[in-house]
């Protein structure tokens, strides 16, 4: 049993800006006591994600006031429970996405009615909620990638590249992955991903015309801007590109968050190849979350599915960790060098 302390430490958000470290503070929080259908849960490990800049930006929930909490997920142990939660009690362990954004911090309140139980409050757990949730349902409901579809995926040893790889893998596709650099060629060689293109060393829109001649069924584009244009560009006959991030932009100090690109044609592009162009944002799916989440859990239970986490031991040489390891977490994932999900052990 947690013998739960007077204060405990969360990541605020004081000064609107791209910049994680210079966004943001520790504050000292009184312990509180969980609403009637919430729990309270000390995390164990939380994931750090690309979009947690836009976050510290204001760029997502423009009436946010500051001060304001940040982080969206974890896995971590139940301390408390409200006086109508039935079904879980103290001592179960859980995962969760927290859509008040406040998983930055030793401990959650959240509702219990969000959160998943699991069988440990193991780091591989993260892997599964916004990055594997967003890879499986978005490939799944949106793109509708079938057997036989040539998929390209960008950004593909991410923490969400990584799983959307295995996800069209498993589903029977032609998988092309990009990537920046040769350790990260060898994690998506274990994937079994079909072309491997490293963009520090090969032209993606030369590999694409002189290898895939015929263009690309369903593109995941999470880059913005140049690598828009090629992807569009590259769309097969009937091809669907998914917009699900626009990286190239988050770090950027103006309004908005993707870079900008020229679309002046793109109607009589859509039409001369009867192309879809389609956003997603995991918000919008929430409601089959549970369902992806158990599925997912189990494929990584029988060994279906291979998660990739970095801690940083692997790649900086020490572990992130704590309210600290946070911030140096965020500022690996967009130095670009991280390899698989961005994960901060808690406690
Ligand atoms: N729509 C949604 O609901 C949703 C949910 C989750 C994630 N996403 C999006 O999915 C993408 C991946 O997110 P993630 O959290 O899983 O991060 P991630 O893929 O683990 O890490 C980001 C990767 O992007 C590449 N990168 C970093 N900075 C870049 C830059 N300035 N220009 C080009 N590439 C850069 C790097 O890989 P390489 O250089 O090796 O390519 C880096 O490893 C992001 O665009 C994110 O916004 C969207």
């Amino acid at each position: 049993m947690v013998s739960l302390p007077r204060t405990y430490k969360q990541l605020m958000v004081r000064k609107l800006t791209t910049n994680f470290r210079e966004a943001v503070y520790i504050e000292n929080v009184k312990m509180g006591v969980p609403a009637k259908d919430e729990v309270c849960v000390i995390n164990r490990f939380v994931g750090v994600n690309a979009s947690d800049v836009n976050m510290s930006k204001g760029r997502y929930f423009v009436s946010a006031k500051i001060p304001f909490g940040t982080g969206i997920e974890g896995v971590g142990e139940v301390v408390q429970v409200g006086e109508n939660v039935t079904n879980l009690k103290v001592g179960a362990n859980v995962a969760y996405m927290d859509t008040r954004c406040s998983a930055y911090a030793e401990y959650v309140y959240l509702p219990a009615a969000d959160v998943f139980p699991i069988s440990e409050a193991l780091p591989e757990y993260v892997v599964l909620l916004v990055s594997g949730l967003t890879a499986a349902i978005a490939l799944e409901k949106c793109a509708r990638i079938t057997a036989g579809d040539t998929v390209l995926i960008t950004a593909a040893a991410g923490g969400t590249g990584h799983v959307a790889v295995q996800w069209a893998k498993s589903t029977g596709c032609h998988v092309i992955g990009t990537c920046s650099s040769d350790e990260k060629k060898k994690i998506l060689k274990d994937l079994r991903c079909d072309r491997i293109i490293n963009l520090k060393k090969e032209d993606l829109g030369e590999v694409l015309a002189k290898e895939y001649p015929n263009g690309v069924n369903v593109i995941w584009e999470t880059i913005g801007g140049k690598i828009f244009e090629i992807c569009m560009k590259n769309l097969a006959i009937k091809g669907r590109l998914l917009v699900v991030g626009g990286i190239s932009g988050y770090k950027k100090e103006c309004k908005e968050g993707f870079t900008k690109i020229d679309v002046s044609n793109l109607p009589e592009e859509l039409l001369l190849k009867s192309n879809t162009v389609q956003g997603f944002s995991l918000l919008h799916y929430w409601k089959c979350a549970a369902y992806y989440f158990r599925y997912l859990s189990q494929r990584l239970e029988t060994e279906k599915l291979k998660v990739e986490y970095d801690n940083g031991e692997k790649t900086i040489g020490t572990e992130f960790f704590g309210v600290e390891g946070i911030i140096k977490g965020v500022e690996h994932l967009h130095s670009g060098k991280n390899i698989g999900k961005v994960i901060v052990r808690m406690s």
